[in-house]
């Protein structure tokens, strides 16, 4: 089959913003005090203000872009609570609680359901292990869910049957890319105006079992896929809104292959919440639907 020669580079898509509402919790409780991911060391030191700073940069480069941010109080004991991602998965009004696989995080369970009630969504009770939108993530109409340290694989038919829609199981087999947020991210995750952009994603390949990569390979054939030393410094834990994608400043070649795809890589530097384990998309909730 013979191509007319364009390169994406030359003639990059036209991507288009698209509304985003999210849940950010202010890290004035941050620290690390316990250790259950191996980006974790209670012996480092942490700070606090430091935090804020960094979150506080995200916050207003959200802000600046035209998204609606909405709070849920910090709670003093429970320093991981800043990483909202985990605090549930919400579509169509519907907001699913979590479960953690982790004692240490079990008190943000009912907090974060009672803020998606308070903002009008209806709070569906978890039953299985599952820690919300970390491990689980919405690409067009299809939900691609992760297992293998936090999340059970028992959650996804739970998911399934919560929001009536397919759910894609992908094992994730790197203990430093433990939730896949860490591993995968959504570029356009609702379908471009006129159905002219696929959804689209990026990912770090060596993330996954053997069986989740062919998955990942058939169903996304455009995706990009990151280097190593991208995926090491939480390049791929990143927010996009279709056209601008708020990444690391570490994140180098993945910005670049973002440029030639004709996104707006938006660099904020979360240095201080990756003490914990975390980065963008992880202090990043999306709310959808309900008003
Ligand atoms: N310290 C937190 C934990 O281990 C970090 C959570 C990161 N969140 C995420 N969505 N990847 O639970």
């Amino acid at each position: 089959m013979t191509q007319t020669a364009t390169t994406a580079a030359s003639t990059p898509t036209q991507r288009i913003q698209q509304h985003r509402r999210y849940l950010m919790c202010r890290p004035e409780f941050f620290t690390v005090s316990y250790e259950i991911n191996p980006w974790m060391h209670t012996a480092d030191p942490t700070d606090t203000s430091k935090a804020v700073q960094q979150w506080q940069a995200l916050y207003d480069t959200y802000i600046e872009l035209g998204h609606e941010i909405e709070l849920i109080d910090p709670i003093e004991g429970l320093p991981d609570m800043v990483y909202t991602a985990n605090g549930g998965f919400i579509i169509d009004g519907k907001a699913l609680g979590v479960k953690f696989s982790v004692d240490e995080r079990r008190g943000e369970e009912r907090p974060y359901m009672d803020r998606f009630a308070e903002l009008g969504f209806e709070v569906v009770e978890p039953i299985a292990e599952q820690e919300g939108e970390g491990d689980i993530l919405l690409v067009g109409d299809t939900i691609l869910a992760g297992y293998g340290f936090r999340s059970s694989i028992e959650s996804h038919r739970e998911i399934a049957r919560v929001f009536d829609r397919e759910v894609v199981s992908l094992k994730l087999i790197d203990p430093r890319f433990y939730h896949l947020d860490t591993a995968i991210s959504v570029l356009d995750p609702v379908q471009g105006a006129g159905g002219v952009d696929k959804a689209n994603i990026a990912y770090l390949e060596h993330a996954f079992d053997a069986a989740s990569q062919e998955i990942l390979a058939e169903r996304f054939p455009d995706a990009i896929k990151v280097a190593d030393a991208d995926g090491a410094v939480f390049g791929l834990n990143s927010a996009s809104d279709g056209l601008n994608v708020i990444i690391s400043p570490r994140a180098k070649g993945f910005e670049a292959q973002l440029r030639e795809r004709g996104y707006n890589p938006v660099l904020v530097d979360l240095s201080e919440l990756l003490l914990g384990g975390g980065g963008i998309k992880c202090c990043t909730l999306e709310l959808r639907g309900a008003r």
